[in-house]
């Protein structure tokens, strides 16, 4: 993918996609710098990344669901070198209604969905300005952003303003050495599910689950390609396309529909 010798920040590198995403970018030859706040995990990322290729990876203990933190990771980021790609792919959110949880978990959802991923694509953005070397942003929306999702109307909402954010940086910077990808997966086989209270859906939303792997190369190439969105997978492909042919309340329902309804306790907030 012609990206050995270059260095990226990977925000929820501890579990998930994210940790594909690393284990893949090391595989290139990548240098990293991966960041959440589970020190542990992190490091374990970390020393499998570094036991795949010899790569330097660099571990940042960081909340990013709280104000300014995104500067406070930057920072700390290029403070042992320039950064080359930005991967925002920390996020998190709830199967549940909205009148059914509380505000301090909402104003996190937006703190780390979309305040902390502006905040970081902005400083990397500002830093690349008149860089002549090729630099990647990727950012982690979802397909929920291509309708209303109830249930996960926050989510859902939060994943539109990624889409939609990402794509028009990417109009933007085309022609520049600076790519923007928006990546769009559909349920995928993590532990976002259990820190949603969800994960029993429908029949229909757990068979077309993927592997994190299986996303994380789906996103590594078309980002190394200067593509402006990914959607992994040709099921949720084809109910992205289909959206657009339906009257919005219908897709609205649909969706509802496929997750089907909150069965599991919605966990604490981990800190
Ligand atoms: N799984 C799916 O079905 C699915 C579908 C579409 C989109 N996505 C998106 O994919 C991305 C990755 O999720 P995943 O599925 O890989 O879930 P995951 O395994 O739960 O990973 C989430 C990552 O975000 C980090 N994180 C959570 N809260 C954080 C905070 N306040 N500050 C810093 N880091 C934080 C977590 O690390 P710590 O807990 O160590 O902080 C973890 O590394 C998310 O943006 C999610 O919305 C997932």
């Amino acid at each position: 993918m012609n990206l050995a010798g270059k260095r990226a920040l990977v925000t929820g590198a501890s579990s998930g996609i994210g940790a594909a995403i690393a284990r893949l970018l090391a595989a290139e030859g990548v240098d990293l710098v991966l960041t959440a706040r589970r020190k542990d995990a992190l490091d374990r990322v970390a020393a499998e990344c570094a036991a795949i290729r010899d790569v330097r990876t660099d571990v940042i203990v960081a909340d990013l669901g709280t104000p300014s933190a995104g500067s406070v990771v930057w920072n700390a980021a290029i403070a042992s070198g320039p950064v080359d790609l930005v991967i925002n792919n920390a996020g998190f959110g709830y199967f549940r209604r909205f009148d059914a949880t509380e505000w301090t978990r909402d104003a996190e959802m937006i703190q780390l969905n979309i305040t902390s991923l502006v905040e970081l694509s902005r400083r990397f953005v500002d830093a690349r300005r008149g860089e002549p070397g090729r630099a990647y942003l990727l950012n982690i929306a979802s397909i929920g952003a291509y309708q209303s999702v109830p249930q996960m109307a926050l989510y859902a909402a939060s994943k539109a303003f990624v889409r939609n954010f990402t794509e028009a940086l990417h109009d933007e910077l085309r022609g520049s050495p600076v790519s923007a990808t928006c990546v769009c997966p559909g349920g995928t086989r993590t532990a976002f599910h259990a820190a949603a209270g969800a994960g029993d859906y429908s029949w229909i939303a757990n068979a077309s689950m993927k592997s994190a792997e299986a996303v994380a190369l789906a996103s590594v190439r078309a980002m190394a390609r200067g593509k402006r969105t990914v959607i992994p997978g040709v099921i949720n492909k084809l109910s992205c396309f289909g959206v657009r042919l339906v009257p919005r309340w219908f897709a609205s329902w649909m969706a509802g529909r496929v997750l089907g309804q909150p069965k599991k306790a919605l966990p604490p907030r981990a800190t």
